[in-house]
């Protein structure tokens, strides 16, 4: 019998992971609450915990969850960002779902991009109020414009060939630019200046962490778009809300901010909001937020139950083996899904 505690999980995943509940092989335990130092303890039985984006795997969970005698990690997203992997090496295998549906988050990007610049939001929230007005409505067209797409894997190519599909002028920087991907790379610095839209696609990481800060922002065009559905931390909020104050920043969608895990998949609608920068964010008639929906389709769902399932069973059934492990190695973790041959340790 496998036990596994899920953090952090919601009506959607409870549905999601209910029919991979197998009598006599499988115990699900769900919490809504984060996996934090503090919550640990409830892992305390458990084989397996099972985490998502929000949640704090920092080395001293790590130690705790080691004690209690977890086996796995397994992470219901793919950034890795809030886990230290590096710290569970030897200790905890941690396994993700490397890809549920890059779909989903592309369309998400571009679904914001439209309702920003055709101002769908302005316009439900006149038309229900019977206000068929179409002042300060006017948007400008796609079609010919540049659009800067910052890493180019999975969700930033269905990004870029959902672009195509508009007519818009790609031009793309990847740390690690695919070869003959007929993706026109350019640097960092050429993007900002040339695009009238910015969409970042990377993971968060020590060297991409503020990538979008106040530098940055300065070599953009007058009236950019910025779309954000990757990482929060990878812009620096106060320097795009001073771009947008200042005119420079044209508008920003974003799906993720920095300081979004005290506050993203709760309903704080009865509540005074603390955090005054992103009230003032929200507040700004050229942002819109979602909050970390971009995944959130039926498929996506259904894509990552199935994976997590077959990672905790790889690791059971396959001689502790699995494609999806983060395998912490000679300094670097191995994010790779291939054929591993050997156990990670
Ligand atoms: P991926 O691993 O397929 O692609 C990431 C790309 O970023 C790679 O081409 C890589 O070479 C590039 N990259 C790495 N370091 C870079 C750097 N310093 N500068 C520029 N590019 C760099 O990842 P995938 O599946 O496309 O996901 C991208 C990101 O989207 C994830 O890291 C995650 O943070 C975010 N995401 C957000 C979701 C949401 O619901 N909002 C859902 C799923 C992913």
């Amino acid at each position: 019998m496998v036990k596994i505690a899920f953090f952090e999980t919601k009506d959607y995943d409870k549905a999601a992971f209910a029919p991979y509940e197998k009598a006599g092989e499988t115990e699900f335990i769900f919490f809504e609450t984060k996996l934090t130092e503090m919550t640990a303890d409830l892992a305390k039985g458990c084989d397996a915990v099972c985490v998502f984006v929000n949640d704090n795997v920092s080395a001293a969970v790590i130690d705790k969850l080691y004690e209690y005698g977890v086996k796995i990690i397994a992470l219901r997203c793919a950034g890795f960002n809030n886990v230290d992997v590096r710290h569970a090496y030897g200790k905890i295998h941690v396994v993700r779902v490397p890809a549920y549906s890059p779909y989903a988050v592309a369309e998400h990007t571009m679904a914001l991009l439209l309702t920003s610049i055709r101002r769908i939001h302005k316009a439900y929230i006149r038309t229900r109020d019977f206000n068929f007005s179409l002042n300060g409505m006017t948007g400008f067209d796609l079609h010919g414009k540049t659009v800067g797409v910052v890493g180019t894997g999975r969700i930033g190519r269905v990004f870029i060939d959902i672009c195509r599909g508009f007519g818009m002028n790609v031009i793309a920087y990847d740390a690690f630019p695919a070869a003959d991907s007929g993706i026109n790379y350019v640097s960092l610095d050429e993007l900002f200046e040339k695009s009238d839209i910015i969409s970042l696609h990377c993971p968060l990481t020590d060297d991409t962490r503020h990538m979008i800060d106040a530098e940055a922002i300065e070599k953009m065009k007058k009236g950019v778009v910025i779309l954000n559905t990757s990482r929060g931390a990878l812009i620096d909020a106060d320097a795009l809300l001073d771009g947008i104050k200042a005119r420079k920043v044209g508008a920003a969608c974003l799906d993720v901010y920095e300081e979004e895990a005290d506050l993203f998949f709760e309903d704080r609608s009865g509540h005074i909001l603390n955090d005054e920068l992103l009230a003032r964010l929200i507040s700004m008639p050229n942002v819109i937020v979602t909050s970390h929906q971009a995944f959130l389709t039926a498929e996506a769902l259904n894509n990552i139950a199935e994976t997590t399932m077959n990672n905790i069973r790889s690791y059971y059934e396959n001689n502790g083996i699995c494609d999806n492990e983060l395998c912490f190695r000679d300094g670097r973790i191995d994010t790779l899904k291939k054929d591993r041959k050997e156990k990670c340790f």
